[in-house]
């Protein structure tokens, strides 16, 4: 797949995106949008593929959508024209696992990319901030809603209200990123981990994904049936009879992903 300001490329059973518009610090304009949305289609409908990777640079992330491209929006613009709902909803979308490998800035827009895929690894030099306030906006893809369920009502509102930066020290114990690692071990760690939940069956991990997103959708009782609805589904799964049966032969599992 050959695109203009992402790259994406595959690696072994993983898919890799790398946002590439070094010098807007990869601001999310709508081409961005529109060629990531591409690549997850292509890395979707590839039964290859079995884990998505997402990462930028080592000085930015993504600095957030694209300023210039929306200052001179009107409401209509922006209303009618579907601003951010058009194509960036794409990546929630996907239906096999995202993991965002984050150096540098994720702020805005940045950060919100982040929180809409699984996980979160983040390099050392990571900052994470929704400093639209500063703007005259508020955050638009998520930012007010997926950040106070990662890191709680207090730290979020004072991100959103102040527009302070979060390192990544602060953001993994926040619970906003899952591990921190060296920057120059970030792509390499993010890879493995990918590549690890790639060797899994596909179709359990695509059911474990839908359950946990079904734990911020649902009350408690509601997501407990859904899980043993689909817990019982498993059961169906070739790779659930290979993944017990390499138990219990003391070998690796050799699973065929249906
Ligand atoms: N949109 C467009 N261009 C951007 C950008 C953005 N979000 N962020 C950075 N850039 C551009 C700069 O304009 C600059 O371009 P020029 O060289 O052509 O002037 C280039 O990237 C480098 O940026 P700086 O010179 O500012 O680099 P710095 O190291 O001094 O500062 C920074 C880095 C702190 C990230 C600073 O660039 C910054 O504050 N960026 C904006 C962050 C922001 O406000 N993000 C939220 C955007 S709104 C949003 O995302 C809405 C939403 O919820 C969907």
């Amino acid at each position: 797949m050959s695109f203009e300001l992402i790259i994406a490329e595959t690696r072994g059973r993983v898919g890799l995106i790398t946002l590439n518009r070094p010098k807007a610090l990869n601001a999310l304009n709508d081409q961005v949008m529109d060629e990531i949305g591409a690549a997850l289609d292509g890395f979707e409908a590839d039964d290859n593929i079995g884990a998505i990777v997402i990462t930028g640079s080592e000085k930015a992330f993504a600095a957030g959508a694209d300023i210039g491209a929306m200052a001179s929006f009107s409401y209509m613009d922006a209303y009618k024209g579907d601003y951010i709902s058009r194509n960036w909803e794409r990546v929630k979308t996907c239906r096999k696992p995202i993991i965002a490998a984050v150096a540098g800035f994720a702020l805005g827009g940045g950060c919100e990319l982040a929180m809409m895929c699984d996980i979160i690894i983040a390099a050392d030099s990571a900052k994470f901030g929704q400093p639209e306030v500063k703007l005259g906006i508020l955050p638009g893809a998520g930012g007010t809603q997926r950040l106070p369920r990662a890191v709680g009502k207090a730290k979020a509102m004072d991100l959103c209200l102040t527009a302070r930066f979060m390192d990544a020290t602060e953001a993994e114990k926040a619970g906003l990123v899952s591990r921190v690692v060296p920057a120059d071990t970030l792509l390499d760690e993010a890879l493995a981990a990918a590549e690890t939940i790639a060797g899994f069956s596909l179709p359990v991990v695509m059911m474990i994904k839908e359950s946990v997103n079904r734990a911020f959708e649902s009350s408690l009782n509601e997501g407990l049936l859904f899980e043993r609805r689909v817990f019982h589904s498993a059961f169906a799964l070739n790779d659930q009879k290979e993944g017990m049966a390499a138990f219990v032969e003391k070998r690796k599992a050799n699973f065929r992903h249906d």
